[in-house]
């Protein structure tokens, strides 16, 4: 066979475990031709975007974060942005790309992507292109897997950063919040948060209330306790007000979110009288060498669609699903967004144990 394979949307480390996986794969064990397409679906768009790959050319990225092919979050098809006389626009070049795909000899188009990235490739796929999917996103939002890698990543390093936290917290008697990732999903400040053992952590899939996050905060000084830590997900949101964002969306993008930890440290210190200092550990989640866990997984998905490729799985997804890799189509990969559960285990978990969700559990 002949396989395009492309990286698409925000980087999540192990991605170059899954270009590796693929190329050497096919290479080896089917003999395939491979071709990697540069920064997301704009490769198949610009006449030097497509490149042959050779098992040289993937050794030593294993334990690499970002991506040796580039990727891009502005890279939709269905709405190109291009300036004509001065004027921008938004173009469909869906065509242009199916004719690409062709004129290559395409036989299955591999493209790892978070959920942006998998929505324009079900969409790319009703049109005629081969394409199978592979996971990634560090939010773990995408459904129809129980886990997607650069999520394991994240949380690890979100976690050394609240241990980090405590030492300096408890030595000022400080509020210490640490703002996290996660857009619409609360996974890395609810896993990060227990495992890092956060006092307070508020995700967006659970509105909170700064009185409930206070009492918390009050009841550990009076105890003798007079330091906490917060995790907050960038997406959270309080029950009587907004998302917060530094910056808004475009045709293209989504509204850039930040700033929800400084609200809520100012709240808090306003509130409690004590000192609050805040930690953004942004892109910082996204970048470094994936942990054994993400690499593990990213190979394995990387060979998995290699081997779907092969029994002819155009339009699905790799995926986890228990202990098993498995895959599921697109469109049921896309119908339902993974969220937080609020009545699953580690909410009840961190509930129980006195974490504050920022609901008036105190
Ligand atoms: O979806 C992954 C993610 O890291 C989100 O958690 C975050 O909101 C977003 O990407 C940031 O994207 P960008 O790289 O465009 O700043």
């Amino acid at each position: 066979m002949r396989l395009g394979l492309l990286t698409g949307g925000g980087d999540a480390p192990g991605l170059n475990a899954v270009i590796r996986a693929v190329v050497k794969t096919a290479r080896r064990h089917y003999g395939d031709d491979v071709v990697g397409i540069r920064d997301g679906y704009e490769g198949l768009l610009t006449p030097d975007g497509v490149i042959p790959m050779e098992i040289d050319d993937v050794r030593g990225i294993l334990p690499r974060g970002g991506t040796v092919l580039g990727t891009a979050n502005r890279g939709n098809p269905f709405a190109r942005r291009i300036v004509e006389n001065g004027i921008e626009k938004l173009v469909d070049v869906s065509d242009e790309v199916l004719e690409r795909i062709v004129a290559l000899g395409l036989d299955a188009l591999i493209v790892v992507g978070g959920d942006g990235t998998m929505r324009i490739s079900h969409e790319l796929v009703q049109k005629g292109c081969p394409i199978i999917g592979v996971p990634k996103t560090i939010d773990n939002d995408i459904g129809g897997t129980d886990v997607s890698f650069g999520y394991d990543t994240a949380v690890n390093f979100a976690m050394e950063a609240i241990d980090r936290l405590h030492t300096t917290a408890e030595a000022h008697h400080r509020v210490m919040v640490v703002e996290l990732m996660g857009r619409d999903a609360g996974f890395i400040a609810l896993r990060a948060g227990i495992a890092g053992g956060a006092d307070a952590i508020l995700i967006p899939e659970i509105p909170f209330e700064l009185n409930a996050v206070c009492d918390t905060i009050r009841e550990r000084a009076e105890g003798g306790r007079h330091f906490s830590i917060l995790a907050v997900a960038e997406g959270a949101r309080p029950t009587d007000g907004e998302q917060v964002f530094v910056e808004a969306g475009d045709g293209l993008r989504l509204p850039r979110l930040g700033g929800i930890g400084y609200q809520v440290a100012d709240a808090v210190a306003r509130r409690t009288g004590m000192e609050t200092r805040v930690t953004v550990l942004g892109h910082l989640q996204r970048g470094g060498s994936p942990t054994a866990f993400d690499r593990w997984l990213a190979t394995r998905f990387g060979a998995a669609a290699v081997r779907l490729a092969h029994t002819n799985g155009m339009g699905r997804m790799v995926a986890v699903q228990g202990t098993r890799i498995v895959d599921v189509s697109l469109a049921d990969a896309l119908a339902v967004p993974k969220r937080v559960d609020p009545s699953c285990d580690a909410i009840e978990t961190a509930r129980g144990m006195g974490i504050s969700l920022g609901v008036g559990e105190v």
